[in-house]
């Protein structure tokens, strides 16, 4: 067996990602605050409450204090538009300056953050006008995010305008499982237009009052492969539910033109090269098969493939050749990449260490291949609060209590730390965390 090491490039960023509501804590003025007391809508009921107590405590800065100790050089926020804009045209200053003291505060810890705008969450007064139905969310969030630019401008080059809008998209309108909880494709077409437009006029706002900021809209990005691949319903149902999911908003800026059934083109002239960078999330893939009892789903009936690893909640399945194709795809724009988010549930850190690995050796890949990828960052940091799924699936680098808000390192804390200090693959490190990948990593 060799014993080698992979480099990534000096300047290459490596970090991890969280979202505002996902860490705060009670952020009550949001449309996610009021659908959590709703019974049946989060797993066992429970409830966000203080989250990672970033917000009132401020443990951000013992969070960042981990990050920059374990060599991170990036980190990946959001900021909730409930605070800073708690009724209409109103800006809290408080909040702007809480947002302002944690960019900068990853600046003195040597740490390049990247900002969200919106991470699938909204200001109550939004959501009670159904802004995002009526389209009025369009002037609303470019007007956010100038504020945002203008605040913030100073520490923060690295933007994100909305965070998957397609997943928000089809928990919000599709499944209903995220508020406003409703299962109305009509409604959903339209949403989605609206967000296509309200990522153009952010990323417009961004520009304007900072020429060199850099802006991506992270999606989620899941590539969908046919169940048998020879058999051309499979082909056809795999590749419906592909551009509908993953690659919708991402054609449409390179087209102007947003395609998201068979035969619903919907032109969006101003979405054209709105991206600097292409925002990369990666956590699993699906094959599809032919199946007319789910015409729900399109005709295709979705499963893990076959020879994938899933995690303890089935939830996601480890199938790190995914990720090689995701960045394949995402080449293609000729724009440069960051994974913007990438991870695994996985309490226990049983197959953390293994996903982790497998899959920055799959983006070593594609670096050598020189595509230009600039920075990776896991999800997440620390354990938080995982939307309808509650507290059941946790996803820290560092796990959390959250009723004593106590902080213990997983194992891939100390892997990460070794991955970002060094910014390689080490046959050390890989034997000492996962051994069993030696012979498949280092052949020969
Ligand atoms: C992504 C979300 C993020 C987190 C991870 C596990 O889809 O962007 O907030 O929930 O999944």
């Amino acid at each position: 067996m060799a014993r080698a090491t992979h480099y990534f490039p000096r300047s290459f960023l490596w970090g991890t990602a969280t979202a505002g509501y996902q860490v705060e804590g009670h952020a009550t003025d949001t449309d996610f605050w009021q659908w959590e007391q709703g019974a049946g809508h989060i797993a066992h009921g429970q409830k966000s409450g203080l989250a990672c107590d970033w917000w009132a405590g401020e443990r951000w800065r013992e969070d960042f204090d981990r990050a920059a100790n374990d060599g991170h050089t990036t980190h990946r926020m959001s900021v909730e538009w409930s605070r800073i804009e708690p009724t209409p045209a109103r800006w809290d200053e408080d909040a702007l300056d809480h947002y302002r003291q944690m960019v900068r505060g990853l600046r003195e810890r040597g740490i390049e953050p990247m900002v969200t705008l919106h991470h699938f969450v909204n200001p109550l007064w939004v959501a009670e006008r159904n802004a995002w139905e009526t389209g009025e969310a369009v002037a609303l969030f470019e007007r956010y995010a100038r504020k945002v630019a203008q605040a913030l401008g100073e520490h923060v080059r690295l933007w994100c305008t909305l965070n998957e809008p397609n997943v928000l998209l089809l928990q919000g309108w599709g499944a209903g499982v995220f508020p406003p909880g409703k299962k109305d494709i009509r409604l959903a077409l339209k949403v989605g237009v609206n967000f296509l437009k309200a990522h153009a006029a952010a990323y417009r706002a961004l520009h304007a009052i900072q020429p060199d900021a850099s802006v991506g809209m992270p999606i989620h990005f899941r590539p969908i492969e046919p169940a048998r691949p020879g058999f051309l319903l499979d082909k056809w149902v795999a590749n419906t539910q592909f551009n509908l999911f993953s690659s919708v908003f991402f054609d449409a800026i390179r087209t102007g033109v947003m395609r998201q059934l068979p035969g619903q083109n919907v032109a969006v002239p101003e979405a054209k090269k709105t991206l600097d960078f292409f925002g990369l999330n990666y956590y699993t893939a699906d094959i599809s098969r032919f199946d007319l009892s789910v015409p729900g789903e399109l005709f295709g009936r979705r499963s893990f493939p076959p020879d994938a690893e899933l995690d303890e909640a089935r939830f996601y399945a480890s199938y790190p050749p995914g990720f090689y194709w995701s960045l394949n795809w995402a080449y293609r724009y000729g724009l440069p990449i960051y994974v913007t988010e990438n991870g695994i549930g996985d309490e226990a850190d049983q197959m953390r260490p293994r996903y982790l690995l497998t899959h920055l050796r799959q983006l070593w890949n594609a670096v050598n291949y020189n595509f230009d990828v600039r920075g990776y960052y896991h999800w997440s940091l620390v354990d938080n609060f995982e939307w309808e799924r509650g507290w059941t699936h946790r996803f820290g680098l560092y796990a959390l209590d959250p009723i004593t808000q106590v902080r213990t390192p997983r194992r891939s804390a100390q892997l990460f730390a070794d991955i970002c200090k060094s910014s390689a693959l080490t046959a050390d490190t890989v034997e000492q965390y996962a051994p069993e990948l030696m012979e498949g990593m280092f052949p020969g």
